[in-house]
């Protein structure tokens, strides 16, 4: 559901800005420092209940202020509406209210407001440690699969508290009766993700191919150890090297998204250009994916579209953008760099020293 109305108050150099967004694309226009990317954060806050940029609270509301707000309120095709909103404070609380119920959980602000964000150090998603491409296919299999959420959650803890014991046991039969839980969960966790995968690959192969004609995009699953063993036997197997490691080696939490060009890993072979085209057909094709399995659309946010791209790859992306139909904020220091990206669903808003004014 896009956005039809967005409020922010005192999220770093934005003190008020309430818009009337469209629901197709809305450009963002303004000097550098001006805010553009603090309002793509504040939507991000509002979806994911943290910053892209700082995982510092503090240092998002602005200086002065004890506290930040972004409301929300999402509109479908039928008009039906559904408010949200976050506030976060200088002592480190959070609360989250959604359809005018305090008290709600970050995980079902997530759940309304599936989002995309596309932005200059986006590429990390390909160049950087396994983290990234973890978080981006558990992004997938969160809006797919309902109980993944608990089930990940509760791995993660079991996990945790496997690690401690792996410091005090004398023998494995003090972990088994753990283990064997661990295994169940994390079986069933390996399934959903490679599930997922299979079927994102179908919709993000050949649109890589498109936006990289020159190469050939392959994705693979690789679920943190061995293809076909039976996890529970591996993780007895592996007790003395995770002892004396101090940690669990294999895992869900080792999990992967293998992606290569022409057989060799993304970085070795790909321009910085290329790199972000790829990001950007990975995320646009995962939203294409929601889209025809939950019928959910995500909101893409932008940040400074023009860096890297030329004309015709930014073309290119504005088209396939607006095929799915989906709301864009998209943002970018001059006019001239988002004209291929005009439609007739579009709104443009001038930002300067962190007011945003609608251009009539
Ligand atoms: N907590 C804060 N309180 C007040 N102002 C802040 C705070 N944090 C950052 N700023 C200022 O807010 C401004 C917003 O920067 P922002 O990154 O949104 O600009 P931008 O329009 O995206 O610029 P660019 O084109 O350079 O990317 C900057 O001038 C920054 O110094
Ligand atoms: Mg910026």
């Amino acid at each position: 559901m896009p956005l039809s109305r967005l409020i922010i108050k005192q999220f770093r150099n934005i003190e008020a800005c309430d818009i009337s967004p469209s629901s197709g694309f809305n450009f963002l226009i303004g000097a550098n420092g001006s805010g553009k990317t603090s309002l793509l954060e504040a939507v991000y806050l509002l979806g994911h209940g943290r910053s892209f940029k700082s995982s510092i609270t503090g240092r998002i509301i602005q200086h002065q202020c004890d506290e930040l707000f972004v409301h929300g309120r999402l509109k479908n095709s039928q008009q039906f509406e559904l408010p949200l909103g976050i506030n976060k404070r200088r002592d480190g609380t959070t609360e989250v209210k959604i359809s005018g119920e305090s008290g709600q959980k970050l995980a079902e602000l997530a759940k309304v407001l599936p989002l995309q964000l596309i932005h200059p150090e986006g590429f990390d998603l390909l160049t950087d440690g396994p983290k990234h491409r973890r978080a981006f296919i558990d992004w997938g299999v969160f809006h797919c699969e309902p109980q993944f959420y608990e089930t990940w959650g509760r791995v993660k803890r079991l996990n945790k508290q496997r690690n401690a014991l792996l410091k005090t046991a004398s023998s494995y039969r003090e972990l088994s009766y753990w283990d064997q839980e661990l295994a169940k969960l994390a079986e069933m966790i390996s399934r959903w993700r490679e599930e997922y995968v299979a079927q994102l690959k179908e919709v993000a192969e050949p649109l890589c191919r498109d936006f990289l004609s020159e190469f050939d995009v392959s994705i693979s699953f690789y679920q943190g150890w061995e293809r076909g063993a039976d996890y529970a036997q591996l993780l007895e197997k592996n007790f003395e090297r995770d002892q004396h490691l101090g940690y669990t080696f294999s895992g869900p939490n080792k999990a992967d998204l293998k992606i290569r060009v022409n057989g060799t890993p993304v970085e070795d072979i790909l321009s910085r250009g290329q790199l972000k085209l790829l990001v950007c057909a990975l995320r646009v094709a995962q939203g294409q994916h929601l889209t025809k399995l939950t019928e959910k659309q995500c909101i893409y946010l932008i940040d400074d579209f023009a860096s890297e791209l030329d004309s015709q790859r930014r073309a290119r992306l504005a088209d396939c953008l607006k095929e799915t139909g989906a709301q864009v904020f998209v943002s970018s220091i001059t006019e001239s760099q988002i004209a291929e990206m005009n439609s007739e669903n579009s709104k443009m808003f001038h930002v300067e020293r962190g007011k945003i004014e609608p251009v009539e």
